[in-house]
């Protein structure tokens, strides 16, 4: 009788893995047969808003961090529901690029409707950001469906520019992502701008005394504060990579090294002997791939929370509604 139970037992555990295997994952290709043209319409539709806007793969890169850090990649960040809507919360000001998803997804409603879902799409679309900027080229996982949720509440844990680096080590870190993950993603900063807005605090009021964060290095502080000057424009953008804002490469991460960070989250990576090693270990020892990591992160990054499966999700129509 014992044993019967036993070997029930384990064949309904076997039966869990093996659905959560087969249905859980997300995969290479995953419109090959369904949609084939899918990644090379989305990859169409990048590529003419670039031209049209050079700030396009900035913010599609972007765009797929800030929606796969709440509730997972899956299209939460696109939904205009009103004023409860997760694109409205603070954490992700400034977010833009929401058109080109939509469009790429009524061209691919036309193709092959009902099939490829926005999360995807934002995925697709972040790695051929990183392309058109001279990064690394990947192949993108998909099979992420689009959910149900979106509530500005939600995120609320949005790693923030002002946190200390032990905050975005757990930020991360309860998403799954490591240390060097964090490191490395954070070099996603190697394109696009901020606004002074993010700055003012850095460079007029840090923390603790007061004045400029003692971490910008004195050669670079001028040039800052006559950029952002005290009651100046605060919508007014700067490169994030200083010299070095069109194109992805590893200057970022010598900036930060160097005292030469914009943004302050940036600069925190020096403040900890673990991101401040593996910051090292990119710039100092050539075997150590900054391009081969970032790729693996983004991938990691691409996993986050998704709904597979058995998990709820839906295919939407358009993407800034649920159907
Ligand atoms: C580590 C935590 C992070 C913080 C605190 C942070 C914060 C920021 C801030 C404050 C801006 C300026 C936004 C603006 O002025 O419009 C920005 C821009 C940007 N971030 Fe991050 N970020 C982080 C991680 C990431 C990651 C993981 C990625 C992508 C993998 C990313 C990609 C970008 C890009 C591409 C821009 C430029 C956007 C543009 O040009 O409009 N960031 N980030
Ligand atoms: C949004 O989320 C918050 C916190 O979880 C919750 O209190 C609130 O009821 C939610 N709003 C809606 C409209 O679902
Ligand atoms: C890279 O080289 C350094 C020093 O030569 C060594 O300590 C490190 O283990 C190497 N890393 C890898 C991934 O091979």
């Amino acid at each position: 009788m014992d044993n019967i139970i036993r070997v029930m037992f384990v064949m309904i555990i076997s039966c869990y893995i093996l659905i959560g295997i087969s249905e859980g994952r997300l995969k290479v290709g995953f419109y090959n047969k369904t949609c084939p043209e899918a990644e090379f319409i989305v990859s169409g539709f990048v590529r003419d808003a670039t031209e049209f806007n050079p700030r396009v793969p900035a913010f599609l890169l972007r765009l797929h961090f800030h929606d796969c850090f709440v509730q997972g990649c899956d299209g939460s960040i696109l939904i205009d529901n009103g004023p409860i809507s997760e694109k409205l919360a603070d954490g992700h000001q400034g977010l833009d690029g929401f058109n080109v998803i939509e469009n790429a997804k009524a061209q691919l409603e036309f193709v092959c409707p009902g099939v490829v879902s926005c999360a995807d799409i934002v995925a697709i679309a972040a790695r051929e950001a990183v392309a058109l900027s001279f990064g690394p080229i990947y192949e993108v996982e998909t099979g992420r469906r689009d959910g149900f949720v979106s509530n500005k509440s939600l995120a609320d844990r949005m790693p923030d520019f002002r946190d200390s680096i032990q905050l975005l080590k757990h930020k991360f870190f309860e998403k799954g992502l490591s240390d060097k993950d964090l490191v490395v993603l954070s070099g996603a900063h190697t394109i696009g701008t901020t606004a002074c807005f993010f700055l003012m605090d850095r460079l007029y009021n840090s923390r603790p005394h007061g004045g400029p964060d003692p971490s910008i290095d004195p050669d670079f502080l001028p040039e800052l504060l006559q950029t952002c000057p005290p009651n100046g424009d605060i919508n007014f953008r700067l490169p994030i990579d200083h010299n070095s804002g069109q194109t992805f490469d590893i200057q970022i991460l010598e900036n930060i090294r160097s005292g030469f960070a914009v943004l302050q989250s940036d600069a925190r990576l020096m403040n900890d002997q673990v991101t401040q090693r593996i910051l090292d270990s990119y710039l100092m020892f050539s075997n150590q791939s900054f391009e081969a990591d970032f790729v693996k992160s983004m991938v990691k990054m691409g996993r986050i929370g998704v709904k597979t499966g058995s998990k709820r999700g839906e295919i939407r129509r358009v993407c800034n509604r649920f159907n």
